[in-house]
């Protein structure tokens, strides 16, 4: 990364990807007058629209221009109901996490009013954890194949591949974040009792680099244990670390403790190398075109962003606006507010200072 103007390539996407995505960008320009935040921003039309006139995914070339062009990915969601086989999310999505290598992906999950959690009688103390997901293997290699398609005789095989060097790096990013921030325990969650293969590599791989962190607590749970307690008592939570697929499946729960999807953020880091940043939610169809998607996941999006490409001080504004709009009520009605995504964001924008 250079130490010049930062570059954003900017992937709205389908459904309420692009509402959301310019209310994060709107976010964006106004941290130029508040904090001299600088970034020169291009847009990329890549999702359905583009798939479905002109056969194109992820364009050629699009991987190595991103690496070598840009700092940062800002990136809204794919996936359309005119495109059933999700061929264009798995070439674009899946393909930048991919081939960008880019291997956390990090979902802080974190209550901003207790008033928003689902659970009874939590505080904003309770629920604040951070989960890193392995994000280039695990079940979603794409490995696999059918054999005797459409014949009763049927053969589905869906493979999942856990490399020594995969697990260890997420695990490897999960302490040095819990050091770096002073968080005390790493919970690891798998399914080794009976995924004994991949499991068993988790399993040492933990302990291993578990032993190079003095003072931070290595705990283990399995996952369907860890979807319970993270209802039940979710306050013991400080690092969770796990493959892609669980990781997936935690973060929409995690999602739920902390108001929604309309408000989890993540971020696809391959620390030094350009990374993508980009709400949890995905397009939800049902909400596209009507201004109803809440723009507050894709803006905590670009705060992880800020933050990533040395901008500290935007990030933290970014999340204090969208904090004190859940307390004065300004937002949109899945939080229990009356704005609209658009209004919901020039609130938010309005408080960046
Ligand atoms: P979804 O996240 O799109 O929506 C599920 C529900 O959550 C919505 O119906 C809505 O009630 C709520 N929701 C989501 N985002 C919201 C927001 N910003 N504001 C308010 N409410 C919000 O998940 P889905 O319905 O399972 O998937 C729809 C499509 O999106 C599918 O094609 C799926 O594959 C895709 N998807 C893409 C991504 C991504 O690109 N990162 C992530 C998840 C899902
Ligand atoms: C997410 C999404 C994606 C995933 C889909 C759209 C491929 O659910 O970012 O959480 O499964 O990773
Ligand atoms: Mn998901």
């Amino acid at each position: 990364m250079t130490n010049a103007v930062k570059r954003v390539a900017v992937v709205p996407g389908d459904g309420i990807g692009p509402e959301v995505i310019e209310e994060a960008v709107g976010a964006l320009e106004r941290l130029r007058g508040t904090h001299g935040v600088e970034l020169e921003l291009k847009h990329f039309d890549w999702g359905a629209e583009k798939f479905l006139k002109e056969g194109v995914t992820l364009p050629e070339g699009a991987l190595e221009m991103l690496s070598e062009e840009f700092d940062a990915i800002l990136s809204g969601a794919f996936g359309d109901p005119r495109v059933p086989s999700n061929q264009h999310a798995e070439d674009i999505l899946l393909g930048m996490r991919r081939g960008l290598d880019l291997y956390i992906n990090l979902r802080p999950v974190r209550l901003l009013h207790e008033r928003l959690t689902p659970l009874k009688n939590r505080a904003v103390e309770d629920v604040d954890f951070v989960v890193f997901r392995e994000n280039t293997e695990g079940a979603y290699t794409g490995m696999g194949g059918l054999l005797k398609k459409g014949t009763p005789d049927e053969i589905a095989t869906q493979e999942e591949i856990n490399t020594r060097k995969g697990v260890e790096r997420i695990v490897v990013a999960a302490f040095e974040y819990a050091r770096s921030r002073g968080r005390r325990r790493v919970t690891m969650c798998d399914k080794s009792n009976v995924q004994r293969f991949g499991g068993d590599l988790w399993q040492r791989v933990f302990k291993e680099v578990s032993s190079r962190y003095e003072g931070i607590e290595a705990n283990h749970q399995y996952v369907d244990a860890a979807a319970m307690f993270m209802v039940l008592n979710p306050a013991q939570y400080e690092v969770v670390v796990t493959n892609n697929l669980f990781g997936d499946i935690l973060t929409d729960l995690g999602a739920a403790l902390q108001g929604g999807l309309g408000l989890a953020a993540s971020g696809n880091i391959h620390p030094g190398r350009v990374s993508l940043f980009e709400p949890v939610h995905g397009s939800a169809p049902p909400l596209a075109g009507k201004s109803q998607a809440n723009p507050a996941g894709a803006i905590l999006s670009t705060a992880l962003m800020l933050e990533y490409l040395g901008h500290e001080e935007a990030a933290a504004a970014v999340e204090r606006a969208v904090r004190e709009c859940i307390a004065a009520g300004e937002t949109t009605r899945d939080l229990g507010g009356p704005l609209s995504t658009r209004e919901a964001g020039e609130k938010i924008k309005a408080r960046i200072k």
